[in-house]
């Protein structure tokens, strides 16, 4: 067997060099959240495994204090956090001047990852958690230091492999190439359950990315505060019969959820002019919005908030009201008193249903933690009761005529799974879809993604203020507000996100933008860059968006050629952003839908101002996105086939997309009703 010391001295980068003695035992901030204990159930053999997998960062003189330590982290916490090698105190994105590093991008990625633990971005910082209830940067303390070594000492002449969460090293490969590809929770298919996924991340090799969390480009609750803004717009404008030229003002929005992402919802409802009502079990997470300014009142009973909502319905004024309590008591006390409410949805953390993600009814979100902590199989009952109930009572108002609309946290799985088959639309299996749309089926789908209009988003990596004012400028400029109605919503965002103020962390902004759109805004940018008018940008992008997430119950929820199961889309677009350049590529399992339901990827681009980079994003952005806007058209999408046959004018003799001829649905159902029956 190979000696420690043989193996400490064959590495440059490792924990015996970055610490001349172990870092003392952490204190922990007040008030900061902390990840509930996730439920310990290793055998004692995959224990003695997950300690040893945890020893493999930890020089040997270590072991003997640091054992028993990750063994009370495992048996307590479920999992190995390597506490003790977190950096003390308050961690945050600061300017890129500010970070060490042989290369922009090394110094680039630093700031986007500490943005990401950042107590004020992230949910679970202490856990590296930095939304979605279980999305990490990586999965361990030992991790983030050997990370943010690799990025001081990664040159141009190599790229950074990281496999969930572990910095495998670093190899040669070339200026053009990415400096980082990161890789997460990518498991063989037959053990891609949540058992398989729960014994993986507590053995400490799997880690969960969530989206932007593991591929680094999370800029706070403001990157989904747009897609919100845009969801219920046009939701009011779909199904409430609201001109395209106007807002939801007296309309009554009901939700829940006030944390990572579903805390944009109260922001989101004020910005489209509508009355907002959020459920949210935890109060630290309505204190957090309250104190940004995103939750204009805070309620303590559905008879309050209902009442509230009424006054600011009245006056067609714009109000986020935060309901303290569960969001299944306010939809019990509407149905009894036959509330009105117009739009309707959930963000709880369904994607995660039974490790915390969803309180059930009866119980306060404390005793759900300590439950969680305890009683693990009579707390997955108390879950599914309250789905079951949950959904009745969504049927109820559906029949009074609410519009309610899945909001891609898999709530409508985790009913089905909960035991109710009713809401298959086949009532047997999900396959054929549920009987409520998700809002990417009905919305997002057909009038966003379809066009290609998806969450781009950049990070002023200086840290000032004023360069986020002049990127900001600078992409309205790009847009034609009198081209359709969704660039008219996008530049009156951006007009006005300065004013809304959005940053939570880094000085970010995110606008929706179609292909060329985000082409021509990157070129912009990148101009101001070599100008000296703004320092470096990071470009990035949700992984929300047309052409990096294979997700059947959510972004590809409306691909109607049976092709929703396949994740060939994804892998495309992450394998061909690597090919042309982007700095940083990422590919995930799970997301916000829970892991096995969905593949999802995303990018990120350093503009330093050079030529090399316009030609990557000529090159990679149109890419990035068209390849989505064309696996939507050979699913037979109507925008999309109108987006591609532009695109193929456009872009003669550099791009070409096979577009797919359309069958007569008369034809094809009167050919197959004749076979069908001689067959009988
Ligand atoms: N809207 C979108 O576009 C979008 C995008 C990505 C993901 N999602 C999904 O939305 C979900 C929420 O994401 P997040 O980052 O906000 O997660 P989160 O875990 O940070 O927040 C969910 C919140 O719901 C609260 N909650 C749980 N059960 C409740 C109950 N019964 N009543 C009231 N409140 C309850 C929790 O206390 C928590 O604060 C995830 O499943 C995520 O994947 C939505």
């Amino acid at each position: 067997m190979n000696a420690n010391t043989h193996i400490a001295k064959a590495m440059e980068i490792h924990l015996g060099k970055l610490f001349a003695e172990l870092p003392p035992r952490p204190e922990f901030a007040q008030g900061i959240r902390r990840a509930p204990a996730r439920h310990f159930n290793l055998s004692r053999k995959d224990t003695e495994l997950a300690l040893k997998n945890a020893l493999r960062y930890i020089p040997e003189k270590w072991h003997e204090t640091l054992a028993p330590e990750f063994l009370e982290e495992l048996m307590t916490r479920g999992r190995i956090y390597g506490y003790r090698f977190r950096p003390p105190g308050a961690i945050t994105g600061r300017s890129i001047d500010e970070y060490q590093g042989q290369c922009i991008e090394g110094r680039a990625f630093q700031v986007m990852i500490d943005n990401n633990l950042d107590f004020e971005v992230a949910l679970y910082p202490y856990e590296l958690v930095t939304y979605g209830e279980t999305g990490q940067v990586c999965q361990n303390w030992m991790q983030y230091r050997l990370i943010k070594r690799y990025l001081e000492v990664l040159t141009r002449e190599q790229t950074l492999v990281m496999a969930s969460g572990h910095p495998v090293g670093l190899f040669a490969s070339r200026p053009e190439a990415p400096r980082v590809i990161i890789t997460n929770a990518l498991m063989v298919g037959c053990f891609d359950d949540q058992d398989n996924w729960h014994r993986a991340m507590a053995l400490g090799v799997a880690n969960y990315g969530q989206m932007t969390a593991g591929g680094w480009m999370y800029i706070g609750p403001q990157g989904i505060v747009h897609g919100t803004y845009s969801t219920i717009l046009n939701a009011g404008r779909a199904k409430l019969g609201i001109p395209a030229d106007q807002d939801l003002a007296g309309r009554l929005f009901v939700t829940s959820g006030l944390g990572g992402m579903s805390g944009a919802q109260g922001k989101a409802v004020v910005i489209a002019n509508g009355v907002g009502i959020i459920a949210e079990v935890d109060y630290s997470r309505i204190q957090t919005r309250f104190d940004q300014g995103w939750i204009d009142q805070v309620t303590e009973s559905p008879a309050e908030a209902f009442a509230a909502a009424r006054e600011y319905q009245r006056n067609r004024k714009g109000w986020a009201i935060a309901f303290y309590g569960n969001v299944v008591d306010l939809l019990e006390y509407a149905v009894h008193h036959d509330v009105k409410i117009d739009l309707l949805s959930d963000q709880t953390s369904c994607h995660a249903v039974y490790e915390g993600g969803y309180c059930p009814q009866g119980i306060s979100f404390e005793q759900r933690t300590e439950l969680l902590r305890s009683g693990h199989a009579g707390f997955k009952e108390m879950v599914d009761a309250t789905l079951r109930h949950h959904y009745e009572l969504i049927k109820t108002l559906s029949d009074r005529g609410t519009y309610f609309f899945d909001y891609g946290n898999s709530f409508l799985k985790a009913v089905y799974d909960a035991g109710i088959r009713d809401i298959c639309k086949n009532g047997e299996n999900p396959l054929d879809g549920f009987i409520f749309q998700s809002y990417v089926e009905d919305i997002m789908g057909p009038l966003l993604f379809d066009y290609g209009y998806g969450p781009f988003r950049w990070v002023c990596l200086s840290g000032r203020n004023d360069d986020l004012a002049k990127t900001d400028r600078a992409a309205m400029e790009c847009i034609d507000p009198e081209r359709r109605f969704q660039d008219r919503d996008n530049y009156n965002w951006i007009r006005d996100a300065f004013k809304n103020r959005l940053v939570v962390g880094t000085r970010a902004r995110i606008l929706y933008q179609d292909a060329l759109g985000r082409m021509k805004t990157a070129l912009k940018f990148n101009e101001m860059v070599r100008t000296g008018e703004i320092g470096p940008v990071m470009l990035g992008r949700d992984h929300h968006d047309t052409g990096g997430t294979d997700s059947p119950f959510r972004e590809t929820a409306n691909i109607y050629d049976g092709s929703n199961i396949m994740a060939d889309m994804a892998t495309h677009c992450f394998a061909g952003n690597a090919a042309r350049g982007m700095s940083l590529v990422a590919l995930h399992n799970g997301g916000g839908v829970g892991i096995g339901k969905a593949i999802n990827g995303g990018f990120g681009l350093v503009l330093d101002g050079s030529e090399q980079v316009d030609e990557i994003i000529r090159r990679a952005i149109p890419w990035d996105v068209m390849g989505g806007v064309a696996r939507r058209a050979w699913a037979r999408n109507e925008p999309s086939i109108e987006t591609c046959i532009q695109y193929n004018e456009l872009r003669k003799g550099s791009d070409h997309i096979t577009l797919p001829y359309l069958a007569d649905e008369r034809l094809i159902g009167n050919l197959v009703e004749k076979a069908f029956a001689k067959h009988k």
